[in-house]
């Protein structure tokens, strides 16, 4: 199969008729990669179980672990959801559009393929302009997972998402890189109080400030052990490379560096702005961004792993963020990344 990349170009007389062209695609059953406001996604019909069937191939990913359901207005969550409750509905005010998926009970028309055949589904409603054109041209909901291979790190350009998995689908949207670079944040709102299931985009500060105390779930849970978010199996996010974190002090990371050398031929490190690092040829270093601006940080991470993974490096070495806010995210992605 030849997968077609359709460049938009932010123009909208430009850039409509290519997103019809990929709402086309998807009705008809494709898969279509496209940009959301965290990271790309890979889209099917939420509707049609052999088109979501599909995704899963394309991955490499276990039938067991469930996606994602994009939609476009609340009234869409509503349909395809049971039991909004309350807490679900200030939720959808506070942060929706934007980086925040819920869990709640699933209505029958999604497809038991996107849920793995759980009773709940995970929703959200994207901001990515184009995601949300996408889904309106479709004029169905679209269950999409990250558009990379299981375990790799999420793809945040076209470019990522060709070099997994081109010749597997259709087409791939190209909107350039994606804005925010970490997943959304997963809520599950089945339980009391709800549970967070994956940090993402929407702090867990930022929800608590909303519907007061949430759950937790602790460090990554060792393979195989059974989980309230099937996917998040411990080595995820992971490029080829081994990652080896350290804390986050300029003189631990370079001595962390100078042994990482003596261990590795080739070392890769995300480098924080003005950390010292060795003088070495065979040190390769990504700008990583200032270190506590978790925004840059965030947007540049998954981009930084490959762009070292494609420099070769046998070893990645990298500070490793506190436990708040948005870093809470980058702190859980290269937890799991590292294992
Ligand atoms: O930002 C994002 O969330 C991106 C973009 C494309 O929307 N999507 C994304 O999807 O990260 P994915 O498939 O890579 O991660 C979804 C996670 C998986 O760990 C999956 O196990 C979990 O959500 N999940 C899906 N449905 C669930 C459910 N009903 N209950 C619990 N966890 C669920
Ligand atoms: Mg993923």
């Amino acid at each position: 199969m030849l997968t077609q990349r359709l460049v938009l170009t932010g123009d909208e007389a430009h850039d409509k008729p290519l997103i019809q062209q990929a709402a086309a695609i998807i009705r008809a059953g494709g898969l279509v990669a496209f940009p959301t406001e965290t990271v790309y996604g890979l889209g099917a019909d939420a509707l049609n179980s052999e088109a979501v069937r599909r995704i899963f191939t394309a991955k490499g990913r276990p039938a067991w672990d469930p996606l994602i359901v994009h939609v476009d207005t609340p009234d869409a969550i509503r349909r395809y959801t049971r039991d909004c409750s309350v807490l679900t509905e200030q939720l959808i005010r506070a942060f929706m559009p934007g980086p925040l998926t819920l869990v709640l009970p699933k209505q029958e028309a999604i497809s038991d393929v996107v849920t793995a055949g759980r009773d709940t589904v995970a929703i959200r409603i994207p901001q990515h302009p184009v995601a949300r054109a996408l889904i309106r041209y479709s004029g169905t909901p679209i269950a999409a997972p990250s558009a990379n291979k299981f375990g790799r790190p999420s793809p945040t350009t076209a470019d990522h998402v060709l070099h997994d998995l081109n010749g597997e689908i259709e087409a791939v949207l190209d909107a350039g890189q994606t804005p925010m670079g970490v997943e959304s944040t997963i809520l599950d709102m089945t339980t009391q109080p709800p549970t967070l299931l994956r940090p993402g985009g929407v702090p867990k500060e930022a929800i608590e400030a909303i519907i007061g105390r949430v759950r937790v779930l602790g460090e990554p849970i060792p393979e195989g052990e059974s989980l309230p978010a099937p996917g998040l199996s411990a080595r995820h996010y992971a490029p080829q490379a081994k990652v080896l974190l350290c804390a986050p002090e300029p003189d631990i990371f370079y001595g962390t560096l100078k042994d990482a050398l003596s261990q590795y031929a080739i070392v890769g490190a995300l480098r924080p702005d003005s950390w010292r690092a060795p003088d070495d040829p065979r040190l390769r270093l990504f700008e990583w961004g200032a270190w506590g601006d978790w925004e840059t940080l965030a947007q540049r991470l998954f981009l930084g792993l490959r762009a070292l993974e494609k420099e070769q490096a046998h070893a990645i070495v990298c500070p490793l963020p506190p436990e708040e806010g948005l870093a809470r995210a980058l702190r859980d992605r290269l937890l799991r990344a590292a294992r």
